[in-house]
């Protein structure tokens, strides 16, 4: 066990390396250093900051080693200085990041041989590790969005995704009564994903698929964007202000939207991407819909009807594989729905893991029983009613930061993350004849 853990580990670590180095090495070291968008730190922050987090647990906490740079620990604290501010920073320029990630690395695999597995918790299971291999992977995540944010000619190249091989229906049934949510056994999990509890809901009707572009342009069609009805009054507020018309990086032609750095034919069956919470809310109630609650989602997502029980994946308890799901950027965009059969629930619910965030009507709190750890900043200063939580992880995700159980949040007013929605609503009991 230990040995295979450890092999796990150190694999997992320069698999994550390695596309953080796609990213950072893909433009020059100008374009490491500029903001593309006050929304985004420079390349160049996140590549350190990764390292920094990395030498704090890592290196410091679980190695029990002398500081590499403590020097910089409060240039690359998040808390410390919001992203517009980031540039005007006197930051480590691109050779000297790459020099201090190396070091850091060569120190963590050094820890790795030698540290026992069994200790402290921060360290069973390889938890610790664990964190910093989903860290780096989020901050993949996030360069990845930075990279739609940067103007110039197109970088980053992958082939397109599957095409659709099934039809989703328009809806599934998902009939009432517990489940557990969030999980005790998951050795990586966060603690915002902890404790498992039971979850007891009526039941309701999700899509079997995310919202696509062809829907989503149906209501752009019929003026769901002046109209202040499906929007409410925070909506609203934020739509005038932004002037918000369509998705984020659709062009003004309404045919094409453009994806790092190139101009694209809109796909209609295609998931929409880069909308905001407002956005999702005001298609949910132009459609006579709702957005899922996220115990919605996850039931949806973990249900077993066979058994009763909650699984890792829709798919079963397997790690994610190329059939399931489009994670971890083999593609550059959303796969139409339809394209991965292999990883639908029970009950046929598609592309729940992948392609993109879908916003869920739940602001983001702590489960019953929540503590902290290891940190109250990983989660808990985040809850309360300003963050809406996603779920499912996006083609950008990597599988080592995405399950059933994963919850990510962010402000209602954000689309340069990778995301999308789909849309619930209560069954009536004529539905369940
Ligand atoms: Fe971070």
């Amino acid at each position: 066990m230990t040995r295979d853990l450890r092999l796990t580990v150190a694999a997992e670590l320069e698999r994550t390396r390695a596309r953080t180095e796609v990213l950072t090495e893909a433009v020059d070291d100008a374009d490491l250093i500029r903001q593309h968008s006050p929304l985004m730190s420079p390349l160049v922050w996140d590549l350190a900051h990764v390292g920094n987090q990395e030498e704090l647990w890592l290196v410091r906490d679980v190695g029990g080693r002398d500081p590499v740079r403590r020097d910089i620990d409060e240039l690359y604290d998040a808390f410390k200085h919001p992203r517009r501010d980031r540039p005007a920073l006197p930051l480590l320029n691109p050779a000297e990041a790459r020099a201090y990630v190396r070091q850091v690395r060569d120190k963590a695999m050094d820890i790795l041989d030698t540290v026992r597995m069994d200790g402290r918790p921060l360290v069973a299971d390889g938890f610790a590790f664990g964190m910093i291999v989903q860290h780096e992977q989020q901050h993949d995540e996030t360069m990845l969005a930075t990279h739609q944010l940067r103007a110039g000619a197109p970088v980053l190249t992958a082939p397109a995704p599957p095409p659709a091989t099934a039809a989703p229906r328009g809806e599934v049934l998902i009939p009432a009564g517990p489940f557990t949510m969030g999980t005790d056994v998951e050795p990586w999990a966060l603690d915002n994903e902890r404790p498992a509890h039971r979850v007891d809901l009526p039941a309701y009707f999700i899509d079997a698929a995310p919202v696509t572009n062809a829907a989503y342009a149906e209501f752009i069609a019929a003026g769901g964007y002046d109209d202040p009805r499906w929007w409410g009054e925070d909506g609203w507020a934020h739509r005038t202000t932004a002037g918000l018309t369509a998705p984020a990086h659709w062009n003004r032609d309404g045919e094409t939207y453009t994806r790092f750095g190139r101009v694209e034919r809109i796909v209609p069956d295609e998931p929409v991407v880069h909308v905001c919470w407002y956005e999702a809310r005001a298609y949910a109630r132009w459609a006579g819909r709702r957005l899922p609650t996220e115990a919605e989602w996850e039931k949806a997502a973990r249900f077993d009807p066979a058994t009763g029980r909650s699984r890792r994946f829709p798919w079963g308890d397997d790690p994610p594989e190329s059939r399931h799901a489009n994670l971890g950027q083999r593609h550059l965009s959303p796969a139409p729905a339809g394209a991965y059969p292999d990883g639908a629930s029970p009950l046929g619910v598609h592309q729940l893991i992948g392609d993109v965030w879908e916003w869920t009507d739940s602001d983001f709190h702590g489960y019953p029983g929540f503590r902290a750890f290891p940190y109250r900043e990983y989660s808990e200063v985040f809850f309360g009613p300003d963050y809406k939580v996603l779920r499912g992880g996006s083609f950008g995700t990597d599988a080592a930061a995405c399950r059933g159980t994963f919850r990510n949040w962010d402000y209602p007013i954000r689309r340069q993350i990778f995301s999308g929605f789909r849309c619930a609503r209560d069954a009536r009991p004529e539905d369940l004849g």
